[in-house]
């Protein structure tokens, strides 16, 4: 069995799925996109793309014209099928598996004899051999006679183009063969190193990845509790532990956001909640810092209101999960200030975001602007537009919960 990977179709065309089929394109393969929303279909087939990515619509464009690349909402028989759709979590943060499992039954029908199947969406383990059984058990004949394996990607957004070609990747096959040839696969864009497990291991890698980041921030958010209550500047500790040549903290914040670090370890806790003790309660320890940082804007209005008459103005600056990029999903800040909102009806509050011109629901106030009318001046996000104001407000109460003017 076994031939040579000509055509690709890929599930998912998002912020994943549309690089990786745009760079497999680029790389003489011919590929099929496949993904349930029309719009997105109807975008990329005029050459256009609908997420933000730099030099991404360079590759789209290009393959789109020379007919490498072609989308659609059904997928089409291929050598090679990547399941690239999302994994959210539901219920009591229990991964739900219902869109890779759709995905994935949509192309059991054209599945023929050394085919290769694909996971990338980050998945909870195990879910590579449950795709191989919903497989056989539709398709007996192709037992033992297709590919499967577990490919996850680790790219930074912003650098996407970049890092598809140079990071290298964790392949996990369900047998040895398999493996090999995810190998092969990826090595038609992928130069940097491609290292070979398991499924269930490489399953686990891509949560372990987000779930150490997840542990180690939330050490340095518990650190910043204590801090607080100890009377010590926590930027400053721990600027002095990392002058130990073994020691090396993170940076406390508003909590930890995104669609990846606040979400993927609840997929490891949710199957094995009597081990992932220590991985569970950095999940609280990070929410639980975003609460708090909303009860400490809480704690100064109040104090405020007793020494003037009168309510504060108060600035949430900030809305996106990190410093720099207009993503809100999962975000801290965006929680704080919904939070505060909610106690303040939405009074004598300035919304900023400089990443976005205008949300749906939040009305925004420009940073500069912001920052002269208020009274309490709450940093959530470490942007680069906040380190320009001034920083002899003496008049003002600052709360810097992202170490903005560390
Ligand atoms: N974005 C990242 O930085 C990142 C990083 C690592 C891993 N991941 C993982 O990759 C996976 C995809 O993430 P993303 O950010 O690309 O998601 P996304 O939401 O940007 O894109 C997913 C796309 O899949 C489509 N889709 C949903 N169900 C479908 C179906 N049944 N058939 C066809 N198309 C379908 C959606 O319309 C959407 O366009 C997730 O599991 C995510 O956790 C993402």
């Amino acid at each position: 069995m076994g031939h040579k990977i000509s055509k690709a179709t890929l599930i998912g065309l998002g912020y994943i799925g549309l690089p990786t089929a745009a760079l497999l394109a680029k790389n003489n393969i011919k590929v099929h996109g496949v993904d349930i929303n029309q719009n997105v279909v109807d975008t990329i087939n005029r050459g256009e793309i609908h997420i933000v990515e730099p030099e991404l619509s360079d590759y789209v464009l290009e393959a789109v014209k020379k007919g490498t690349l072609k989308a659609d909402t059904k997928p089409i028989q291929s050598d090679v099928y990547v399941i690239v759709v999302p994994t959210p979590f539901k219920g009591e943060h229990e991964p739900d598996i219902s869109y890779v499992e759709s995905a994935t039954k949509t192309i059991i029908p054209l599945l023929k004899e050394g085919d290769l199947y694909i996971i990338e969406s980050t998945s909870p383990i195990g879910t590579t051999e449950k795709m191989q059984s919903l497989i056989y058990d539709a398709r007996p004949e192709l037992v033992g006679k297709i590919y499967m394996a577990y490919c996850p990607e680790r790219v930074l957004p912003g650098n996407v183009m970049y890092e598809l070609e140079h990071n290298d990747r964790v392949l996990g096959g369900v047998d040895e063969q398999s493996t090999q040839k995810a190998i092969d696969f990826y090595r038609t864009f992928c130069k940097a190193e491609l290292h070979a497990t398991n499924a269930r291991t490489a399953e686990m890698c891509k949560l372990t990845e987000n779930a150490s980041r997840d542990v180690q921030i939330a050490f340095a958010n518990e650190l910043s509790l204590i801090c607080d209550k100890a009377d010590i500047n926590v930027w400053e500790l721990i600027n002095l532990a990392n002058k130990h040549p073994r020691v090396n903290i993170l940076q406390p914040g508003a909590g930890v956001g995104g669609h990846c670090i606040a979400v993927d370890p609840w997929f490891i806790v949710s199957d094995y909640p009597m081990e992932s003790r220590l991985i569970g309660k950095a999940r609280e320890i990070n929410n639980h810092k975003a609460f708090w940082c909303a009860e400490r804007i809480e704690q100064e209005k109040v104090k405020f209101e007793l020494e003037h008459n009168r309510k504060p103005i108060i600035a949430c600056m900030g809305l996106a999960f990190k410093p720099d990029i207009d993503d809100l999903r999962e975000s801290p800040a965006k929680y704080i200030t919904q939070k505060v909102m909610q106690s303040n009806n939405g009074d004598n509050m300035l919304i900023v975001e400089p990443n976005i011109d205008e949300h749906p629901v939040l009305k925004l106030t420009d940073y500069k602007q912001a920052y002269e009318q208020a009274d309490i001046i709450a940093f959530l996000v470490a942007h680069k537009e906040f380190k320009t104001l001034p920083t002899n407000s003496r008049d003002k109460i600052i709360l810097d919960f992202c170490g903005v003017r560390k």
